[in-house]
């Protein structure tokens, strides 16, 4: 099934996020959405960002790469299934770049998210330079490799998000999301539980084209999900943007 996660990044108090939750619920209604929506709020919002009628799951957007114990401000793995949360995202370009979060912390949080009994939603995807040398695919082999550790039958999302493409408002082509979907599922072709999304300055325009023609198996959206009605119609359940 598609799956469409919304990431809020740091937005939304407790308040702004049950009143998306609630005109959210609104737009769906009764439907069988027939596509997997997540919400992906602050660690504060988790609570108000939640469905009573579980319509949509939740996910944290990062986790600590520690168990539990003296960590200031981390937030383990545990805590996050505790507070309802079903997926992780581990490894944000914005992770890794502003906290230089590398391979091997990143493979560290995908051990805890897995003892938690929870999914990750694995980011990758190239720098603007690495693109202009030509090194996307080997980009995609090394950052793969950081799930060499992750067993093979469990269930996993990987979204592949061009780092010049976030929060850029220049989507990849779909031919760019085309070629670097069939090398990831190369990559993955052991796994045979995983979702290959896309991410990077997704819209209401660009997203029917985008799914359709290049193969992916859903989106991680930013910006264009702070908007109940944009992250409907994105994920092709109405509403309008
Ligand atoms: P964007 O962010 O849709 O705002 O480009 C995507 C992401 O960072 O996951």
């Amino acid at each position: 099934m598609n799956l469409f996660v919304a990431n809020w990044k740091m937005n939304k108090t407790r308040e702004e996020s049950r009143d998306y939750a609630r005109r959210l619920g609104e737009i769906l209604g009764d439907r069988d959405p027939r596509v997997e929506l997540v919400i992906a709020p602050p660690y504060t919002a988790l609570d108000a960002a939640r469905d009573p009628g579980g319509r949509w799951s939740l996910a944290g957007q990062n986790v600590a790469a520690e168990t539990e114990g003296a960590y200031t401000g981390e937030v383990s793995a545990r805590m996050l299934a505790d507070a309802g949360c079903r997926y992780v995202i581990v490894g944000h370009s914005e992770r890794r770049r502003l906290f230089g979060e590398e391979s091997g912390v990143l493979a560290r949080k995908l051990t805890r998210v897995r003892e938690a009994g929870l999914t990750p939603i694995y980011c990758l995807g190239e720098t603007e330079e690495e693109r202009e040398e030509g090194l996307t695919a080997t980009v995609l082999v090394a950052q793969v490799e950081t799930l060499g550790g992750d067993p093979d039958d469990a269930p996993l999302v990987v979204a592949y998000e061009p780092v010049w493409a976030i929060g850029t408002g220049k989507a990849a082509t779909v031919e760019d999301a085309r070629s670097a979907r069939v090398h990831l599922a190369e990559l993955l072709s052991a796994r045979r539980n995983a979702r290959i999304l896309y991410g990077g300055s997704v819209t209401t325009e660009n997203a029917r084209a985008l799914l359709d023609e290049s193969g992916v198996d859903g989106f991680l959206i930013g910006g264009a999900s702070l908007k109940p009605a944009a992250f409907a119609a994105i994920s092709g359940i109405g509403g309008d943007s």
